[in-house]
């Protein structure tokens, strides 16, 4: 079986007035539909670049990266937002919801650059939403929730689009101890419902070790550990 997910010697730099401020210093991996890795690294190592880059939101200096095949990288920005509306879901560490929206539209607001919300899609959120505990809140607005059922929002609009990579950055840090571990399960469990590949970025040692597999990244390379 071909991997799902590809990355080759991928490289991230910065042009500062010094001379070229490298990040990544050639990424290499290759994983399957249904990984879940977590990595960890020093803060400014260059994770959120790695997820920015796997996710076609920002364009690597040199190297591909690959999914079923097809390298966002190498698409016009048209191909490239409909590959990243189909394919990936990105978790931010700030829920990043809109305040004026109810629960239930923002879960919906990824389908608003395709055929709009639905009444599949809205099901679909719906069951979403329910499966993350969160059915009694659909009209309430980000504001009336805590930080832990916001970011349950924010992983749920994520998976809208049944994305086949769930890329998460620091999902948890700004939680507490007990919203942090049922984010975490959640991602997991979902991850595994989903069958997506799930990465996911975290300084919680104590999240990674629920992953399956551990990577660190760590000057300019990514190393499992
Ligand atoms: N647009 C940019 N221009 C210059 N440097 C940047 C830019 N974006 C990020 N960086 C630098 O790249 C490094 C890696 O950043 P980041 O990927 O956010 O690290 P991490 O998520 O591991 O903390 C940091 O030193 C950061 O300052
Ligand atoms: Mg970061």
């Amino acid at each position: 079986m071909t991997a799902t997910l590809v990355a080759r010697g991928l490289e991230k730099s910065y042009p500062t007035p010094d001379g070229e401020l490298r990040i990544l210093h050639g990424v290499d991996f290759a994983l399957e539909r249904g990984s879940a890795l977590a990595i960890t690294g020093p803060s400014g190592a260059g994770k959120s670049t790695l997820l920015y880059l796997l996710g076609a939101l920002d364009t690597p200096t040199r190297g591909t990266v690959t999914l079923q095949g097809e390298d966002p990288h190498a698409m016009n920005p048209t191909q490239q937002a409909a590959f990243r509306n189909r394919h990936v879901g990105f978790v931010f560490q700030d829920h990043h919801l809109l305040p004026q929206c109810t629960v239930l539209e923002n879960v919906l607001i990824p389908t608003l650059a395709g055929a709009g919300a639905t009444a599949e899609m809205e099901a679909r959120a719906r069951k979403l939403l329910e499966r993350v505990g969160l059915s009694a809140r659909l009209d309430h607005l980000p504001a009336k929730l805590s930080g832990g059922e916001r970011q349950r929002v924010a992983v749920c609009r994520a998976l809208i689009h049944q994305p086949t990579l769930l890329l998460a950055d620091e999902p948890t840090g700004n939680l507490d101890r007990a919203s942090a571990d049922a984010v975490g399960t959640l991602l997991l469990e979902l991850h595994r419902e989903q069958n997506t590949i799930l990465l996911c970025v975290t300084h919680s040692l104590e999240l990674a070790n629920r992953f399956p597999r551990k990577f660190e990244l760590r000057d300019g390379h990514l190393i499992e550990v």
